[in-house]
């Protein structure tokens, strides 16, 4: 079931375009975390601790932030400063998402499974304070640190299922709209967290000064800074998605539809690969499930890969100082869900603006049309397409096994649907409507989006817009 793997999937995306191929490995026992947690020194978390924490402008992710360390293999005091800066971050981070699940009603926060991410959120917490009192001077304490981080990305790996499983229990106490506004800051929010951590490990892991792998995978992915791919070819992210989708969609309904992509297949540009494999799996879930529900199978899905066209900054001759630096907010790189809290605009943003220029030998971004002819949305459904939880999946079989409404679908199914065939849920296209709201929130991160075009009763077409990010000069 794709909100069980979800996170699972990004997860060892993660690690395998990460993690170098030996260090994997090594590095392994990172991941064990019964082994880990006896060695964890935490701090018990205060209320008072929670409003400090959460009362803290939140800075602002730029991509900046990301970069700024600089190209893997990083020296050691470069990755001395990429722990200290995250460290810097974080708890302000999870005490505002703290705060914010303990505002929703009592009866809501008292579900199980609602009350278990709140506890991680608490033991995250409790495992960063006593690393935040201090500054991380040594290797061997950037290593420590890492294991606290590769614990804290694998704690939070689930929280979308056991949210949506959670929320849908609780639905009795909390409507529609006021779970889509919860989930959307928070989701959002996480987007960043992690985006954080995950870049910290990253940056370890192709660093690692006192690792011997570190040349030969540094070679291997030399477009790599950190998590963000600075040659990422988006169809091959497509090819790979389809490979994934058929496979699922071969299972459930004996057939699939095969892709065509046109446009520019060649095109390469720097973004965020697990990002973009999130968003482009659940865009061809919807469409193969559209298609072959409707029989159109015969019929390709086609994808077009269309590039943005290159504005450089006017220069002045050739000589390329005197072009000026793009700032992030121009190119859109800014964190959302931090923005909100980041009180007076400008306060708090960084300095490191001036790092960022346009990509030299790629375009700033690119559109992606997925188009197929699944038959559209209805007039009724395309208002909620974008609320969480909002899905048709199943929907003949829902009036049988419905109990209690879920609009325009079954809560027995989503539930179903969490739980998964053998409890993974490996071999759905459809689940709880999770995939459209998270994947435009994951699109918008860096200023992209995703636009519906419904033409119903013959097909979708869907656009998904993404910004290039910028480069550390050499
Ligand atoms: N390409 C499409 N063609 C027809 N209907 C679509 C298409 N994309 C989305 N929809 C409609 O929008 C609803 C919401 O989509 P969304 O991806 O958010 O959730 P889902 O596919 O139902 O479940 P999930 O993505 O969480 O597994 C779908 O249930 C479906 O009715
Ligand atoms: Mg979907």
């Amino acid at each position: 079931m794709a909100q069980v793997q979800r996170p699972l999937a990004i997860q060892s995306q993660f690690i395998r375009l990460c993690c170098p191929r030996n260090a994997r490995r090594t590095c392994s026992p990172l991941f064990a975390r019964g082994r880990l947690q006896r060695r964890l020194h935490t701090a018990t978390v205060t209320d008072n601790d929670i409003a400090r924490l959460a009362s803290l402008p939140l800075h602002p992710l730029t991509l900046a932030d990301l970069v700024k360390h600089g190209r893997p293999p990083l020296t050691t005091s470069q990755l001395l400063t990429s722990a200290n800066f995250t460290l810097s971050i974080l708890p302000a981070r999870l005490a505002h998402r703290i705060q914010s699940l303990q505002n929703l009603p009592f009866i809501v926060v008292s579900n199980p499974h609602i009350s278990n991410i709140h506890s991680n959120y608490i033991h995250s917490l409790s495992t960063l304070l006593p690393w935040a009192e201090r500054e991380i001077t040594t290797l061997e304490d950037e290593i420590k640190f890492t294991e606290v981080m590769a614990d804290l990305v694998q704690t939070h790996a689930n929280t979308i299922s056991i949210l949506a499983r959670g929320f849908l229990e609780a639905r009795k106490y909390i409507s529609p709209k006021d779970v889509t506004r919860f989930l959307d800051e928070h989701l959002r929010a996480r987007i960043g967290t992690r985006l954080i951590a995950e870049q910290h490990l990253a940056l370890h892991f192709s660093s690692q000064p006192h690792s011997e792998v570190m040349p030969e995978d540094v070679e291997e992915n030399p477009g790599f800074i950190g998590v963000i791919d600075t040659r990422l070819r988006p169809a091959k992210i497509v090819q790979h998605c389809e490979d994934v989708v058929g496979e699922i969609c071969e299972l459930k309904y004996g057939v699939r539809p095969h892709v065509v992509i046109n446009g520019e297949p060649e095109y390469a540009f720097a973004h965020v690969p697990m990002h973009l494999e999130y968003i482009i799996t659940e865009l061809l879930k919807n469409a193969f499930r559209a298609t072959v529900e409707s029989r159109m199978e015969r019929e390709p899905i086609e994808i077009t890969i269309a590039p943005l066209p290159e504005v450089l900054p006017e220069t002045n001759g050739e000589d390329n100082s005197a072009r000026p630096a793009v700032k992030n907010s121009a190119q859109g790189n800014i964190d959302i869900a931090s923005r909100k809290f980041a009180g007076k605009s400008g306060s708090s943003s960084p300095s490191s603006d001036a790092q960022i220029l346009p990509l030299a030998q790629s375009t700033p971004g690119v559109t992606i049309r997925i188009r197929d002819r699944g038959g559209g949305i209805s007039p009724e459904n395309l208002p909620h397409i974008w609320e969480y939880s909002f899905t048709t999946f199943n929907d003949d079989q829902a009036s049988s096994t419905l109990s209690g409404h879920f609009p325009g679908g079954s809560s027995m199914d989503a539930l179903n649907a969490i739980s998964g065939p053998g409890g993974d849920g490996g071999h759905s296209l459809a689940g709880l409507g999770y995939g459209l709201p998270l994947g435009r929130a994951y699109a918008e991160y860096f200023g992209g989006g995703i636009a519906v075009q419904s033409m119903w009763g013959w097909g979708t077409d869907v656009y998904l817009s993404l910004r290039g990010v910028g480069r550390v000069e050499e």
